[in-house]
């Protein structure tokens, strides 16, 4: 079936990525395809590794056939896309698209699409990275018949205020696992609300024997959501010695680990895989888009119950114009600490000052 399209403008602006760098243009709306759904951005968020944008929330506006999930024209959605340097269009701009199988609807009543862009991407990472059956390969327990759950398996989150991190420790303590992090000390209490069973400063001399010992020397699940060199030994050696583990990076591997622990499966997870685009040396994932897929139409729920909460948020001002100067310099200067830089779109018209087609005021 297919929705009204006369409220739709025919471009709309896009930071795209040119020779020169990232530059905002005005572009074609995209077609909707096959289980394609056409979007108007409400809200973007930011990522250390975005190009054209990852994260979206906004309102369906318009819907592509044979979509896999049951979508309307109206629904306020969240959606991750393919937003890096391949891609060529991602989700800042005015006008995306997404796959209905992978977009979220946003509760009534509960968060902005401010707040809800502050979920996105990382959540999918962490959501990879603790369930996917070739990484960490941990127990999903979200539904209310596994409410309770209590599970002795210690995982331990490097980069626990990082958003991926953030997400590990929520997604994992719904499991009914114990969990063990690092991060900087402004960020402990925060991560113990969180659900974090303990918490250490990664700068601390003796962090690796801390860790240890407050999970009895019996961690066998690490996921590294900085994935640096140096992060990436430190998370080895938390490893219980005398069993086999698993470890897995989001980042490429740190040259010569696997060498360390012979007997530690080490991976690496990309989204993207689960978007039908193969990255980081993997090819597109069917397996791990059904798993995600899944596990996103339980993401409202989540929501609405309170159990999932999004990233604090930074918000800028400034709209699509000013995601270079202001938010990917922020990042690039290292500022980031447990947050989430969070601009709004508001679709400005084309030049000659056209009032916006489809505002809902
Ligand atoms: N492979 C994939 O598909 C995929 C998907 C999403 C993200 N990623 C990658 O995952 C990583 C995390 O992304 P994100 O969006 O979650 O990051 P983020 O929220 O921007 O990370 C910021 C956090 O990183 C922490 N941090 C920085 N350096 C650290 C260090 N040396 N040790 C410990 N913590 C450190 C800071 O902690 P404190 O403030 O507490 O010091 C800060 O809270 C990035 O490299 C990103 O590219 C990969």
């Amino acid at each position: 079936m297919s929705a009204p399209t006369g409220n739709i403008p025919v471009t709309c602006k896009t930071l795209v990525q040119e020779e020169e760098g990232i530059v905002l243009k005005e572009t074609p709306i995209p077609e909707v395809g096959e289980n394609e759904v056409l979007i108007k951005v409400r809200a973007i968020g930011l990522n250390p590794i975005d190009v054209s944008g990852c994260d979206l929330t906004g309102e369906v506006v318009k819907l592509g056939p044979n979509l896999k999930v049951d979508i309307r024209v109206g629904d306020r959605v969240s959606a991750t896309v393919v937003g890096n340097s391949a891609s060529g269009r991602g989700a800042f701009t005015e006008y995306a698209k997404a796959f209905s199988d992978l977009v979220w609807k946003i509760p009534q009543g509960t968060l902005s699409f401010e707040h809800a862009v502050a979920i996105g991407s990382p959540l999918n990472a962490a959501f990879q990275a603790l369930y996917g059956v070739d990484d960490l390969g941990l127990t999903q327990r979200f539904d209310s018949a596994a409410q309770g759950w209590k599970d002795e398996t210690w995982v331990f989150i490097y980069g626990g205020s990082s958003g991926v991190g953030q997400f590990a420790i929520q997604l994992a303590k719904l499991s009914g696992y114990k969990v063990v992090t690092v991060a900087s000390p402004r960020n402990h209490d925060f991560l113990k609300a969180l659900g974090a069973d303990a918490v250490f400063d990664y700068k601390d001399p003796d962090v690796v024997q801390k860790v240890k010992d407050v999970a009895g020397n019996k961690i066998s699940h690490v996921l590294d959501a900085i994935s640096g060199n140096d992060t990436q030994f430190t998370s080895l050696k938390v490893l219980a010695e005398d069993k086999p583990g698993k470890l897995v990076t989001v980042l490429p591997h740190a040259e010569g680990i696997q060498d360390v622990r012979k007997d530690v499966q080490i991976t690496m997870i990309t989204i993207f895989t689960s978007y039908g685009f193969g990255f980081g040396g993997k090819d597109a994932d069917e397996y791990a888009r059904r798993a995600l897929s899944a596990f996103l139409q339980k993401v409202p729920g989540l929501v609405k119950d309170k159990k999932l909460k999004h990233i604090p948020v930074k918000e800028f001002d400034g709209g699509l114009e000013k995601v270079v100067s202001d938010g990917f310099e922020y990042i690039t200067k290292g500022k980031v600490s447990a947050e989430k830089i969070v601009f709004t779109v508001a679709y400005q018209g084309l030049q000659d000052g056209h009032a916006d087609p489809y505002s809902h005021g």
